[in-house]
C-alpha cells in the first residue's frame, strides 16, 4: 500500500474513535472511557512511531525542501505524546479526564490537517508511486514493533 493511503487510513481510524468518545463521554461508565481511550493511545503512539521511524526521516533526507514541515510536524508529535502518557494513566473518573481528552484531540486535529492539506501532497510529488509504495511496506511491517509507552517516542525526548 502507498504511505501516504497508509497514514490518512490511520488517521480516519483515529478521528472515528474522536467521534466515538465526544459522542459517549457524558454518558460512558468510566471502565468504558477507559478502554475507549486506550484503544486512542494505542493507534496515535504506533502511528506516530512509523511516522518518526521511517515516514519523516525518508522525507527529510529525500525532499529537503519539506524539512521545516517535518521539524514542526516532531515538535507536534511531542505534545501528543505527553498528552498520551497523561490520559494513559489518568483515572476517567477525575475531573480533568475528558478537558485532556479533548485537548489531545484537537492537537491531533490540527496536526494531521497540516500533514494531509499543507505538506503530504509536496511529498507524493517529490517521492512518487513507486517510492511511497515501498515505505507503505516498510510502515505495515513496522507497526508491530510499535512501543506502548507514548513516552518511547523519539519525539517525547527531542
Ligand atoms: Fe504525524
Ligand atoms: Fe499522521
Amino acid at each position: 500500500m502507498d504511505g501516504i493511503v497508509l497514514l490518512k487510513e490511520d488517521h480516519k481510524t483515529v478521528s472515528g474513535l474522536f467521534r466515538e468518545f465526544e459522542k459517549s463521554k457524558d454518558s460512558a461508565t468510566p471502565a468504558a472511557k477507559r478502554k475507549l481511550v486506550d484503544k486512542i493511545v494505542k493507534e496515535l503512539t504506533t502511528h506516530a512511531y512509523i511516522e518518526e521511524s521511517i515516514f519523516y526521516p525518508a522525507v527529510r533526507s529525500e525532499a529537503p525542501d519539506i524539512s521545516e514541515h517535518v521539524l514542526e510536524s516532531v515538535e507536534e508529535h511531542h505534545v501528543v505524546a505527553w498528552l498520551l502518557s497523561e490520559v494513559k494513566k489518568l483515572d476517567p473518573s477525575d475531573e480533568t479526564f475528558d478537558a485532556k481528552v479533548t485537548v489531545l484531540i484537537e492537537n491531533v486535529e490540527h496536526h494531521v490537517k497540516e500533514e494531509e492539506e499543507e505538506w503530504f501532497p509536496q511529498v507524493r510529488k517529490a517521492l512518487g508511486r513507486n517510492r511511497l509504495i515501498e515505505l507503505g511496506e516498510e510502515m505495515a511491517a513496522a507497526k508491530k514493533d510499535a512501543p506502548a509507552d507514548p513516552l518511547a517516542l523519539m519525539s517525547a525526548k527531542s
